[in-house]
């Protein structure tokens, strides 16, 4: 009940027909991801080495690797050893599976986020708008156990407390401010990034392809005049 929800629309650089990313926001919104929402969502599809992308050096990559311990194996003898992390390893899981997490959650499984910049309607806008959509219930509702009101989420109950919760929460190294629509804004800036890393070349090619229909366009008008221009 309660209608279409109305996203805000939230102004992000990869808006529009020359949208590109912002990575310095983006940076700042896998900070973010890695110190907040890291516990609780994995990003598979990612490996740490994909982070170069976003501006990041080789050694700052291995760095943020080193921190995590893997299981691999099996070595010759068969036998899994944990090691640190390598840039070619995906992203660290918070839970080994989805029965982990959920028992971790309240019952609640808290999906997978390297493409849930797609896969929700809205997008961006709508994740800018989820991390910053909790509030207080109207008067009347009840809430089910463990459930927080968003004005943004299908339904309104959401499992997940809200995660930014407080300003300063995070502190951004390049001294931008972290409120929490900062810090929303940059991991949604992440998660676009993540889900779409290709997005760059996509809107280039797209202008490129204009670019040529008008040149060809503007062509064929001129041969039409010219093939045309005797008949009366
Ligand atoms: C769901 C993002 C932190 C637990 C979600 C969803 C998104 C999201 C996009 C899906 C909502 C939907 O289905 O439309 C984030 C981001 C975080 C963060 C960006 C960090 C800023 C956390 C943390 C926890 C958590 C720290 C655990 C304490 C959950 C759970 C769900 C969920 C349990 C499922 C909610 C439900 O279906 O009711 N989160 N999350 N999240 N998240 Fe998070």
């Amino acid at each position: 009940a309660g209608g279409e929800i109305h996203l805000p629309d939230t102004r992000f650089s990869f808006d529009g027909l020359f949208g590109h990313f912002d990575r310095a926001s983006a940076q700042r919104g896998f900070q973010v991801y890695k110190e907040v929402c890291s516990s609780c969502h994995g990003m598979h599809q990612l490996s740490y080495r994909n982070l170069r992308d976003l501006g990041l050096s080789e050694n700052e990559v291995a760095g943020i690797a080193a921190t995590v311990q893997v299981m691999d194996g099996p070595n010759d003898e068969g036998q899994f050893v944990e090691r640190a992390g390598r840039a070619s390893d995906r992203f660290h899981a918070p839970f080994p599976n989805e029965k982990a997490a959920r028992a971790a959650n309240n019952g609640a499984y808290p999906p997978d986020l390297s493409v849930i910049a797609k896969a929700r309607e809205g997008g961006a806008d709508y994740l800018h708008a989820l991390l910053v959509g909790y509030e207080e219930p109207p008067a009347g509702m009840q809430l089910g156990a463990g459930m927080h009101y968003n004005k943004y989420f299908p339904g309104h109950q959401i499992a997940m407390p809200a995660p930014l919760n407080s300003d300063g929460q995070v502190e951004f190294h390049d001294g931008t401010k972290s409120t929490i629509d900062q810090m929303a804004r940059d991991v949604s800036q992440f998660l676009t990034w993540a889900a779409e890393p290709e997005l760059e070349q996509r809107k280039a090619m797209g202008v490129k392809i204009i670019l040529f229909l008008t040149v060809l366009g503007g062509l064929a008008y001129a041969v039409k005049r010219k093939v045309w221009a005797d008949v009366h």
